[in-house]
């Protein structure tokens, strides 16, 4: 499969209707995903990006349908994880002698995976390479947006960014422009892959949009790497990110919790109501983190204001499904974010004060000291989780 997006630029690329976990297991994927790949033929010819390695015969093969392989002049590797450049050691066999541009952190990647010496040519920001036909690409350097190799390029004169990971989305469709999708299928996953991926780097998406926009280039259309391409008021998802790039969050509280013997979760369940007796209108949500799919709880964290995270004491700690989240959590460095942590325990209680410690290092804002109830809670118990509720209730930013 193949199509033309404007002109002489082609999408080459592969619909992987059937993936559902990602970066090994780090990442889900319900409505798979696409790796996209683009084909320009001006005078001379340019191919950005290949796709997953899986996929890398099925690519070379529609690919030489789609032009003969000699006559393509310039390959370049924005990004050198392999959903990306997978394809590139079959698409070498080929034609080993071609051009790879790429950044200087691109190759050291590129060598590091495939440890081939191919011809590369590094570029850096402001860098040109001429198509003909009066078309030249401009490369951008994305150091950190999300990897230092990472880099977009700029098609002038058909006005299109290949912006790679950036704008991307883990979504599946035919369609492939995102007028033509469902929208809040598509930022459902426009928001996830910010929140799971480029959360961290946040200070530096708003600085490398800012400095984007005021090269005031017309941008029609923006072709990422996964996803649907951008033709319809392109711009709109570049101001998404701006939002979500400054400590967005929505008026959203987000209880999460693991339990053993349900005390944790009645706590939980009457927290939510204590809140909810004061603040009718907070968006509340609980989640079972071990019953629940952990990139959908970070998208939940990216909107909340305030976070409650509960685990019942278990030797001396905290629930394994607990513990494995906060591994995520604190790699997303999320800021301006509020938190609290509650629990049950039979002996020792210790969970409330490792849950605290985890929070902090996460660098949320903790509220209080937490809350804790011996065995299952009582009546007494239950009335201090009503009341706890409404304290976080009443927490202002
Ligand atoms: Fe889609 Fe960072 O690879």
């Amino acid at each position: 499969m193949s199509f033309k997006i404007k002109n002489n630029v082609y999408w080459v690329g592969k619909i992987d209707w059937e993936i559902r976990k990602f970066h090994g297991n780090e990442y889900s994927t319900h409505r798979g995903t696409t790796y996209n790949s683009y084909l320009i033929k001006e005078q001379r010819v340019a191919l950005i990006d290949t796709v997953w390695k899986p996929f890398s015969k099925e690519f070379v093969k529609n690919l030489a349908k789609e032009i003969d392989l000699d006559k393509i002049d310039y390959i370049i590797t924005n990004h050198a994880e392999i959903d990306h450049s997978g394809a590139l050691p079959e698409l070498m066999e080929r034609i080993p002698d071609k051009p790879i541009y790429c950044t200087a952190n691109g190759v050291k990647s590129i060598k590091g995976h495939y440890h081939k010496d191919w011809n590369f040519q590094v570029v850096k920001t402001g860098d040109t390479l001429d198509l003909g036909n009066d078309k030249q690409l401009i490369f951008v350097e994305m150091r950190m947006l999300h990897w230092p190799d990472s880099m977009a390029c700029y098609l002038t004169k058909d006005n299109i960014l290949f912006s790679n990971d950036a704008f991307g989305q883990h979504y599946a469709t035919e369609f492939m422009y995102n007028d033509l999708v469902d929208q809040n299928e598509l930022f459902v996953e426009c928001m996830k892959y910010y929140a799971n991926i480029l959360t961290p780097f946040s200070v530096l998406v708003d600085k490398k949009i800012k400095e984007v926009l005021d090269l005031q280039i017309p941008i029609d259309i923006i072709g990422t790497s996964h996803g649907v391409i951008w033709r319809d008021n392109p711009t709109q998802i570049v101001e998404k990110y701006l939002a979500w790039a400054n400590a967005y969050q929505e008026n959203q509280i987000t209880i999460l919790y693991d339990t053993m013997w349900d005390g944790t979760k009645r706590m939980a369940e009457t927290i939510s109501k204590g809140i909810l007796e004061i603040d009718k209108k907070v968006n509340l949500k609980l989640f079972n983190i071990a019953k629940t799919d952990k990139n959908d709880i970070i998208t939940e964290i990216f909107k909340s204001r305030i976070i409650l995270v509960g685990s019942p004491t278990i030797g001396g700690g905290i629930l394994s499904s607990v513990a494995e989240i906060f591994e995520m959590i604190k790699g997303l460095r999320f800021r301006n974010k509020k938190a609290a942590a509650f629990g049950c325990y039979g002996w020792s209680g210790e969970s409330i004060q490792v849950l605290n410690e985890l929070l902090k290092k996460s660098g949320f804002s903790v509220i209080n000291e937490g809350i804790r109830a011996l065995w299952n809670p009582d009546d007494e118990s239950i009335e201090k989780c009503l009341e706890f509720g409404r304290e976080i209730a009443k927490t202002t930013n």
